[in-house]
């Protein structure tokens, strides 16, 4: 991160103190001590057990969150913003100047403008059209559909009329910008340079982004013909499938009151939900997932994500697709599905908000979903839907979680660890599908380590929390930092001792959540923190946790070592020289290996005692 960068967010906190940002939209906050509590603004409860600490400049919820952060990170959540749009609402609010990151130049305030004026006027027009007579026939469609102009109002739906001028023709009478409506994608231009509409015969339905600005559309043919079924606007500088949750602008109050996010198909079920008083509901625009969705997701605080899906192949292939970007989330997903090839809209218009509830009601987990799919398959169908299942494992981003997932598919499947051990190795090798992205993307999570002992994943954790607390325990980590198994602790590890290295202000977890900028391995500081506090002492903690590792190190390596002894033998019996040779410098090298281990465990605190 640009240094001025980080400058201007230290600039930041320290005129919004964490206190006062919070105290602003959080009602009953008191002091107690040293810290501040109310009761958590993320999730309904009766007793306080969201804390301020004033002095680290952090918050935590101790209940059903259990998550924290810093001021920015605090604002993300309660206003549901992205990373900048925090920090631009506390620069403003502080008089702060923020430079421009990495000084990519976006399109510039004046020209975003421009470019949300063009849509909203087309918005705005086809609406009209749907209304006038040339509508009419959409307006029967519609009707027949069983969706009411409420509805279709609230949603902005429109006509866009068939001739391929009418756009344009009311640019030109408007006195507007045909570049600015070409730039949004809603005029093209012939070889000739001649322009036309780019919707054309077709409902028109306004895709808004979370705080509702329109940013493209989705059109639907009336009937059954030539074409795709939906058009959608071109990628565009405000436009992009893969970050975009339909409804969700509408959804949201709904959502952050109950914690729950339900994720249909299509743009039809998401009016019909709507319609019938069902307001949690968005859809994902036909793509997979990724993570500028599950952020999208994340920025909700929605705790629980419901996909309801058909129950046929196809809509086995969309349950998948659309679980794979949100599973790095920490949040309960669950899939509930459609017998029959019903849709959604038909069922829900048809028959009201009943059956779609009780469906919900009766979702199954993901993982059991995706498990349940392996019923009576064999051979290579089942080692495919394996590796498949591998896959999504693999996206989950807590290893604890992950390696519980990977018990749970060896006891479910009959198949013995080692087997899966092995095909996960093989798919761990294959890249991810995923297109590379921009480097403004949210990092890739965590690769998958889910052969990683769990009891090492915590001892970690201890180590990096204790490290929170006191940075004079640098010296006595840094050689095992190398050694940290999990992506997003030793994220946050290298980041301590780099801000060590350059002799940084005092490491407290606000200064690494700020140093950490957007990297996802932010979320993981307060608490780590926090449980660390609630130990003995940092030192003790830290002493603790090394002995334990090198405990377990040095019983590996015994074991390793028994093993290799035992070949050597049988190798012994049969005379083959090559095999007694290479077995032998195995064992030399182990054997030093052991000796290190042993010397290190020797110098780790925990033997002088
Ligand atoms: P569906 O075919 O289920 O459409 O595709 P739908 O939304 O239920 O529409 P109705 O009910 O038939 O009117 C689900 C979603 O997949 C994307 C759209 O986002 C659609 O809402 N899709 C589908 C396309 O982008 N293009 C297509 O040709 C079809
Ligand atoms: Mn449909």
């Amino acid at each position: 991160m640009a240094d001025d960068f980080r400058n201007a967010l230290d600039e930041i906190k320290l005129r919004a103190p964490i206190e006062e940002v919070v105290r602003e939209r959080v009602g009953g906050l008191t002091r107690r001590g040293a810290l501040y509590e109310a009761c958590c603004p993320f999730h309904e409860e009766r007793t306080p057990s969201f804390k301020v600490d004033p002095r680290r400049g952090t918050w935590h919820c101790f209940g059903a969150c259990s998550e924290g952060g810093d001021q920015i990170s605090f604002i993300e959540r309660f206003c549901s913003v992205s990373f900048m749009e925090a920090v631009e609402i506390l620069a403003s609010r502080t008089g702060v100047e923020v430079p421009r990151k990495g000084g990519r130049r976006g399109p510039s305030r004046e020209e975003s403008d421009r470019a949300r004026a063009a849509l909203e006027r087309a918005v705005a027009f086809y609406a009209e059209r749907l209304s006038c007579v040339e509508g009419r026939g959409a307006r029967e469609y519609l009707e027949r559909r069983g969706l009411e102009r409420n509805t279709l109002e609230a949603f902005g739906v429109g006509w866009a009329p068939a001739g391929g001028q009418a756009l344009v023709d009311l640019v030109r009478a408007e006195d507007l910008s045909l570049e600015v409506f070409e730039e949004v994608g809603l005029v093209r231009r012939n070889d000739s340079g001649r322009p036309y509409d780019f919707f054309r015969g077709r409902l028109v339905i306004p895709i808004r982004d979370l705080s509702g600005r329109a940013v493209g559309f989705g059109a639907r043919r009336l009937e059954e013909g030539d074409g795709p079924k939906y058009i959608n606007t071109p990628q565009t500088a405000l436009f992009n499938k893969s970050e975009l949750v339909y409804g969700l602008d509408r959804a949201l109050g709904e959502v952050r009151r109950t914690g729950h996010l339900v994720l249909v198909e299509g743009y039809t079920d998401v009016m019909a939900a709507h319609q019938v008083g069902i307001q949690t509901v968005g859809a994902v625009l036909g793509t997979a997932t990724t993570d500028r969705h599950a952020a999208l997701v994340r920025r909700t605080g929605a705790r629980r994500v419901s996909l309801v899906f058909d129950g046929d192949e196809a809509g086995r292939r969309a349950a998948f697709k659309a679980l794979h970007g949100l599973l790095p989330l920490e949040v309960a997903l669950d899939v509930a599905v459609l017998e029959g090839g019903a849709d959604p809209c038909d069922l829900l218009v048809g028959e009201g908000a009943a059956p779609f509830l009780a469906i919900l009601e009766q979702a199954t987990g993901w993982f059991d979903f995706v498990v349940e799919g392996l019923d009576g398959l064999r051979g290579i169908e089942r080692s495919k839907a394996v590796d498949e299942i591998l896959g999504l494992v693999a996206r989950v981003s807590r290893p604890v979680h992950r390696s519980e997932l990977f018990d749970d598919l060896s006891r479910r499947t009959g198949l013995a660890p080692e087997v899966l051990r092995a095909q996960w190795r093989t798919r761990a090798g294959a890249r991810d599908p995923r297109p590379a992205r921009a480097a403004e993307a949210a990092p890739a999570p965590a690769t998958p380590s889910a052969s990683v002992d769990p009891r090492v994943i915590e001892a970690w954790r201890g180590l990096v929390g204790a490290l929170l607390l006191d940075e004079s325990l640098v010296p006595a980590l840094r050689p095992h930092a190398p050694h940290c198994p999990d992506p997003l602790l030793g994220k946050v590890l290298e980041t301590v001792l780099d801000m060590v290295e350059d002799e940084e202000v005092l490491v407290d977890p606000g200064a690494v959540i700020s140093a950490l900028g957007e990297h996802p391995a932010r979320a993981l500081v307060v608490g780590l923190a926090e449980s660390a506090r609630q130990k003995e002492s940092a030192r003790a903690l830290l002493e603790g946790e090394l002995a334990f590792l090198a405990r377990l190190e040095c019983s590996r390596r015994e074991d390793e070592l028994r093993d290799l002894i035992a070949e050597l033998e049988r190798n012994e019996h049969a005379a083959d020289e090559t095999g007694l040779e290479e077995v032998g410098s195995r064992i030399a090298a182990l054997q030093e290996e052991l000796m290190h281990s042993l010397r290190m465990r020797h110098l780790s605190p925990d033997a002088s005692r």
